[in-house]
């Protein structure tokens, strides 16, 4: 039997416990277990241990991790901006699952609250990502109206049933919590493109005003571009907007199928 075994750098200690609960009998303190790592240390990535007072702290999981760096650890990383599920920049796995951090509240966790970053993701640092390729991906769809007719004289019309079409599609907010739960993503990262740019890739293919559909097509017709996908279903159960990457992919699959009949 083969056995497997994680290189000496990659596995992870026990870090460091911040600050113990003590004093404040009023107090409701959570735990909170936060994946650390620095490029800088050159040391194997750690657990700590930070304790947060949740009468003093607001509703989210997000909350505590600025309560945590502003008053307890300054040297904790993590991406944030809108602070409202719109960016999509505060991914992360949280309990387990990956998500938004600004979106889910403490008191949906039951236990000591485990912050990792995005699985399967080189990091920059403690729980930021390294997005790179990930964008690159997306890129490649060429996520942008391609037309060919004379433009008209105001916008490119679209009827209200066209644009209802775009529904389920256009909202996503390239979190990357889809991507990184895909197992075969995971394990064919570089050549299967993944649910999120997957997704944006139907969402351009079924635009009524694009004009480039089979041009679109050409570019996902891969073994591994594409037909990576196995309906495994994680990347509809985790995405934080109810998206439903995977029915895209059908879809898409589908279209590639009616196109050769
Ligand atoms: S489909 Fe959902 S999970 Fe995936 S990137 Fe878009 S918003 Fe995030
Ligand atoms: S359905 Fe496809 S894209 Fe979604 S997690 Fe499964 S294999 Fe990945
Ligand atoms: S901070 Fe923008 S989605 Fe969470």
């Amino acid at each position: 039997m083969v056995e497997l075994a994680l290189p000496k750098n990659s596995r992870i200690h026990k870090g460091k416990t911040w600050n113990k609960p003590e004093g404040n009998v009023e107090a409701e303190w959570r735990k909170f277990e936060i994946y650390r790592w620095s490029p800088e240390a050159g040391e194997n990535p750690s657990i700590d241990t930070y304790y947060v007072n949740l009468n003093e702290c607001g509703p989210m999981v997000l909350d505590a991790l600025f309560k945590i760096k502003n008053e307890i650890d300054p040297t904790l990383a993590f991406r944030r901006s809108c602070r409202e599920g719109i960016c999509g920049s505060c991914a992360m796995n949280i309990d387990g699952t990956n998500t938004l951090a600004c979106t889910l509240a403490i008191k949906d966790v039951s236990g000591p609250v485990r912050i990792y970053p995005l699985p399967h993701m080189e990091v920059a640092k403690d729980l930021v990502p390294d997005l790179t390729h990930f964008f690159a991906q997306h890129r490649s769809i060429e996520p942008w109206l391609k037309t060919e007719s004379p433009p008209p004289e105001t916008e490119w019309l679209q009827s209200r049933e066209d644009r209802q079409q775009l529904d389920g599609l256009y909202e996503c907010i390239l979190c990357a919590c889809c991507t990184t739960s895909c197992p075969s993503y995971w394990w064919n990262g570089e050549r299967y493109l993944g649910p999120a740019a997957l997704l944006q890739a139907r969402r351009w293919v079924v635009d009524s005003r694009d004009e480039a559909t089979g041009e679109r097509l050409d570019n996902l017709e891969d073994p591994f571009r594409l037909y990576r996908c196995h309906t495994i279903m994680n990347c509809a159960q985790v995405c934080p907007k109810g998206l439903n990457p995977a029915k895209a992919i059908a879809e898409l699959k589908k279209l590639m199928v009616e196109r050769q009949a």
